[in-house]
């Protein structure tokens, strides 16, 4: 299977179970224009995760790394009035047109960006306030820090949060145990991670889309 045959399906599934939405397709269009990474969750997955946020009854969601904002707009969507969503961007650039997109999209209530160096931010909202908690969080920033990352989602979550890290395996680069590419060693020892932490109970799944063949890694916090 070729990556234009994955994008082929996918394209097949969108058009029939997400069909276009004008604040959406208007997210993607300002990626193109801006020539940011075309790294945003595909339709598909962004409304996979907005099932997962309703599944749960989430009324809090956090997520590490925004881009443009679209799987930002697909989880805030997801809530109940009253919800919130904080996502966290380094990215000055990117922030603004997130900030764009949020407005866009009628959510700037609901979605706090909060820009700067994840470790940093994660830092700062948990001295905030130490009873912050999160129902469900997305981890989707630079790979290399997923493991900091998901120590900070479970100090951040409650029995009953689902935390998610995506892009875990990489066109199967994940296999290549003499890889001599942090991102891929980080990525192996990741698995390790999750396998030997009593508090989730985890699972991963492998995907194939526009982008290629990549998955997801799901862990319930227990
Ligand atoms: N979740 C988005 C895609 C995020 S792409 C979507 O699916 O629509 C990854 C983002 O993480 C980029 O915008 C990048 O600037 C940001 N990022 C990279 N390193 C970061 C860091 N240390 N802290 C916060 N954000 C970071
Ligand atoms: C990359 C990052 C992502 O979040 C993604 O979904 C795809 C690719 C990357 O950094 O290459
Ligand atoms: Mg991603």
């Amino acid at each position: 299977m070729s990556k234009e045959l994955y994008a082929a399906v996918d394209t097949f599934l969108a058009e029939r179970l997400v069909g276009s939405d004008p604040v959406l397709d208007a997210v993607r269009k300002s990626c193109i224009d801006a020539n940011l990474p075309a790294i945003s969750v595909v339709p598909t997955h962004g409304k996979f995760l907005n099932l997962l946020a309703r599944m749960l009854g989430a009324r809090t969601i956090l997520e590490i790394g925004t881009l443009a904002g679209y799987s930002t707009i697909w989880l805030a969507r997801a809530l109940p009035a009253g919800g919130r969503v904080v996502t966290l961007e380094a990215d000055a650039t990117h922030a603004v047109i997130a900030r764009t997109n949020f407005l866009r999209a009628g959510l700037t209530n609901i979605i706090e960006l909060r820009e700067g160096p994840a470790l940093t931010t994660l830092a700062e909202l948990a001295a905030a306030d130490r009873e912050t908690r999160f129902d469900l969080i997305f981890i989707d920033a630079d790979k290399p820090n997923n493991a900091a990352y998901f120590n900070w989602a479970l100090k951040l979550s409650h029995p009953g949060s689902l935390i998610i890290i995506d892009n875990v395996i990489r066109d199967a680069r994940i296999l290549d145990s003499a890889s001599s590419d942090p991102s891929i060693q980080s990525r192996r020892q990741f698995f390790t991670l999750l396998a030997s932490e009593p508090r989730v109970s985890a699972t991963a799944l492998q995907t194939v889309d526009a982008k290629g063949h990549d998955g997801f890694a799901m862990a319930l916090v227990l």
